[in-house]
């Protein structure tokens, strides 16, 4: 395939607006239509963007003009359009969760492969540049062997009642929706494979959600390597603006937090959303001890949180670029599917309180 191609975003709310955004901007793009199952949010896309809309996704998927589609849909419609996206000869992109369960995920996964087809998740923060960072330095060495991460990330109640976030069967639970990026990253990082995972979760503070706001949660690789993460919803500051948009400047001393420790043999990484920072040490030898030395501490702009973190942008113009050029997923969806084996297993230890074998679970 060459030239420009046209595309379509399949359940275009929030994270649909974002994409179509993106589209915009894409000289490999010529024509942009969008899908959504709620005939007035049809409307506002026609009124806002310009462009085709329709509730009608058999003649979206019958046009053969339409080369690629981003499921952006709330997380239930991922698996349903999904499959009749594959099933017409469409090259997909799909936001993460892949599914509410491991079952659906898995039947998707495998029907891109049997297909052939072009299937890459949305785990845009291996595009994004604070994490990329670290990436660069574990390739160069510079890390050594990581054996420890942990991720602390705390932030405000902004689900919202009556979302469909909140409620186990529409948001598969909020391992899936909201921590499966800070699973995927530790797995990027280490490499190898998880042999087991503990989740230990409080009561909730949030009485109205039926998903679980807080876990901690420990990965055990088979390197031996650990990585943790400890999430909760409801400290930060109440947000009531786009939480997607700014977040960094307003938000950064009202109890939220988005931060990284990255621990190697030869050295450490730690990254911070909210200051801003990249950080890395190097380990070496005294007399006295070992010793620890910061040796970089890289910063960016407000222009440039967008590139930093949440790297819908560049990943949304990378996918457009291999469909046209034929090209591969940047990462093979079995990969992003073998990242919602350990979401689940995090439920699932949450569930049992036992230790969970990853390659276990099935559902
Ligand atoms: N990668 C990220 O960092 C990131 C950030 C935000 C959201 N997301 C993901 O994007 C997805 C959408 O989130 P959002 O914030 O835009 O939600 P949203 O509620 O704003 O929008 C979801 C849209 O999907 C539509 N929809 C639901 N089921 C549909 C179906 N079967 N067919 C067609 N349309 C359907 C709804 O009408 C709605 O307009 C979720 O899967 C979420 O996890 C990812």
């Amino acid at each position: 395939m060459s030239g420009k191609i046209n595309v379509a975003v399949l359940g275009a709310g929030g994270m649909g607006a974002t994409v179509i955004r993106h589209l915009k901007k894409s000289e490999l793009v010529d024509k942009i239509m969008a899908q959504d199952i709620r005939p007035e949010r049809v409307e506002q896309l026609k009124t806002e963007f310009g462009i085709h809309a329709t509730t009608n996704l058999e003649e979206i998927l019958s046009d053969g003009s339409v080369k690629a589609v981003f499921v952006t849909s709330s997380n239930a419609g991922h698996h349903p359009l999904v499959m009749q996206s594959l099933a017409a000869g469409k090259a997909v992109m799909c936001e993460k969760p892949i599914a509410n369960t491991l079952k659906d995920a898995e039947e998707m996964v495998a029907k891109a492969e049997e297909l052939g087809a072009f299937l890459q998740i949305g785990f845009e923060c291996r595009y994004s540049k604070l994490y990329t960072q670290v990436k660069d330095w574990i390739d160069a060495g510079l890390l050594g062997e990581v054996n420890n991460t942990h991720c602390i990330y705390i932030c405000s109640e902004f689900h919202k009642k009556g979302s469909w976030r909140n409620k186990l069967e529409t948001g598969g639970g909020m391992f899936g929706e909201k921590l499966s990026h800070y699973v995927d990253l530790p797995r990027w990082w280490i490499g190898g494979q998880v042999k087991e995972v503990y989740s230990v979760c409080a009561p909730n503070v949030i009485p109205y959600y039926e998903v679980r706001d807080n876990y901690h949660t420990s990965y055990k690789f088979d390197n031996g390597a650990v990585s943790h993460l400890t999430f909760h919803m409801a400290m930060g500051q109440t947000w009531g603006k786009d939480a997607l948009a700014d977040v960094v400047d307003e938000q950064k001393e009202d109890g939220h937090q988005l931060r990284y420790i990255v621990v190697g043999t030869k050295g450490a990484a730690s990254t911070d959303v909210f200051y801003r920072t990249v950080k890395r040490w190097e380990f070496g030898d005294s007399p006295v001890s070992m010793t620890s030395k910061l040796v970089e501490t890289l910063h960016w702009s407000r222009e440039e949180d967008h590139i930093h973190f949440h790297n819908t942008t560049d990943q949304t113009l990378d996918i457009v670029r291999r469909v046209v050029e034929g090209k591969p997923p940047m990462t093979p969806a079995r990969d992003a599917l073998e990242t919602m084996r350990l979401v689940f297993a995090a439920e699932k230890s949450a569930d049992t309180g036992k230790i969970i074998n990853p390659a276990e679970v099935t559902d």
